[in-house]
């Protein structure tokens, strides 16, 4: 294979002529199968490319939703794209099971959001950190013509700390900056008045007599750490509501997932795991809600490692014969700006959630976090984990092996007593169509 140089210069239908030529031995057959996921409306299409780079053509992931979810007596459908089984269904029961209950509670803990100036000064370290308040002070009057939209939305720039790193390297601090971006997720936002409040961080320093050292720019960024804009949700009940499990009680029922959120928060290998099933609700919302799921899940894991060992996000206490089950979650979300605009599915989510703003949304997806995990816990506290998941699994595997739907339904009645594997279905699959070849 050769090196290709400007790539990125060709034409989308140069760019997959390449690709089929170089890795496809230039066969027609995979050209037509890109270009058949292309939207048919040519402007939509555009749309799609025009979000990254090197587009050649869509990756389809399922959307879906999962309905009856009650939070804080609104009744909610939420949108999710996820491609994994299981999931929107184990949702959709743990909202039918607590809508009887109550539903879910949200409250907002703080929507403050962080954005860093990385700099070295090389002079007198005491007389910086003296001479701050006026720096500080400055530095917001610079920027107002930046902020002064923000500033108007209610939010804009909160407060800047001066941060002495320098015991872990020389010469190094930071200009630790919070900020409150209303219904924008605001990296966009932050990153603009941080390289303002750099380049006139250097001239403030040098032209104040009273320091001689130079600032020397390391670079300047926002933070996906936010510890400070979280949402937490909640659902509680008496432990007799919590129902029976088959021979497992509800007083039972309530100390093993007790016991099982207690074990994610002591073991990080379970935490991990735990963790990542609330992610399958959170991220589901994100993605259809067109926010940016890698730095939403980032934080989560920095914050479920605050206390200096990774662990569970969400928390159960069982007391005074209450069941009570929560989760609190950093999420810096927008529903303006970004993709929230310009996707058409992503603004068809932000419809089906009734328009939310940032607060709102940061709440619902604290209740999908904690929805997906209520789900897990209880199916692998009572009936176990496969059950649930099984039968989707077994249609991806018909799915894979090219079944007919003949051939699926007459799988899912085989599987009802059965351990389903890729191996039982084939084997069950060669039988059924060598019976039916017989037959013929
Ligand atoms: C699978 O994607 C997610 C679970 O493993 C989560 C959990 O174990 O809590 C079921």
């Amino acid at each position: 294979m050769k090196k290709i140089e400007g790539y990125s210069k060709l034409t989308k239908e140069q760019k997959i002529d390449w690709l089929v030529d170089t890795y496809f031995n230039s066969d027609e057959s995979v050209k037509t199968e890109l270009t058949s996921y292309w939207h048919n409306d040519a402007k939509t299409q555009q749309t799609f490319d025009e979000f990254a780079e090197n587009t050649l053509t869509n990756m389809y992931t399922p959307f879906g939703i999962a309905p009856n979810f009650l939070i804080n007596n609104k009744l909610y459908s939420l949108p999710m794209a996820i491609e994994e089984s299981s999931v929107v269904a184990a949702m959709s029961k743990a909202a039918k099971y607590w809508y009887d209950k109550g539903g879910f509670k949200t409250e907002i803990l703080g929507v403050t959001k962080i954005g860093q100036v990385h700099f070295k000064y090389d002079g007198n370290h005491q007389k910086l950190k003296t001479h701050f308040a006026e720096i500080k002070k400055e530095l917001l009057e610079n920027g107002k013509y930046i902020t002064i939209n923000m500033d108007a939305r209610g939010g804009g720039v909160l407060d800047i700390d001066l941060i002495d790193m320098t015991e872990f390297e020389a010469n190094y601090f930071q200009l630790k900056v919070s900020f409150d971006t209303c219904d924008s997720m605001g990296a966009n936002f932050i990153n603009t008045v941080l390289e303002e409040y750099a380049n006139t961080l250097k001239d403030i320093v040098a032209r104040n007599e009273n320091l001689e050292g130079k600032v020397y720019i390391i670079m300047s960024i926002v933070s996906n750490y936010t510890p400070n804009c979280v949402a937490r949700a909640w659902v509680e009940c008496k432990v007799e509501e919590l129902g029976s499990f088959g021979q497992i009680s509800a007083q039972e029922f309530a100390e093993k997932m007790r016991t099982a959120v207690r074990i994610a928060e002591v073991d990080p290998h379970r935490a991990t795991t735990h963790n990542k099933g609330i992610y399958n609700g959170v991220d589901a919302v994100i993605i259809a809600t067109g926010n940016d799921f890698r730095a939403v899940e980032a934080c989560g894991h920095t914050y479920a490692a605050r206390n200096g060992r990774y662990a569970s996000l969400t928390h159960c206490s069982v007391e005074n014969g209450m069941f009570k089950f929560w989760i609190d979650l950093p999420l810096a979300v927008g529903t303006i700006g970004g993709l929230t605009q310009l996707h058409p599915l992503v603004k068809r989510s932000l419809q089906i959630l009734e328009s939310p703003n940032a607060k709102e949304l940061m709440q619902i997806c604290a209740v999908a976090g904690l929805a997906q995990n209520f789900a897990a816990l209880q199916a692998m506290t009572t009936v176990g984990i496969q059950q649930g998941h099984m039968k989707m699994h077994l249609l991806n595997i018909l799915n894979h092996l090219e079944a007919t739907d003949e051939e699926k339904k007459y799988a899912l009645e085989y599987f009802k007593d059965k351990i389903v594997s890729f191996t039982t279905t084939r084997v069950m699959l060669e039988q059924l169509r060598s019976v039916e070849k017989e037959m013929k």
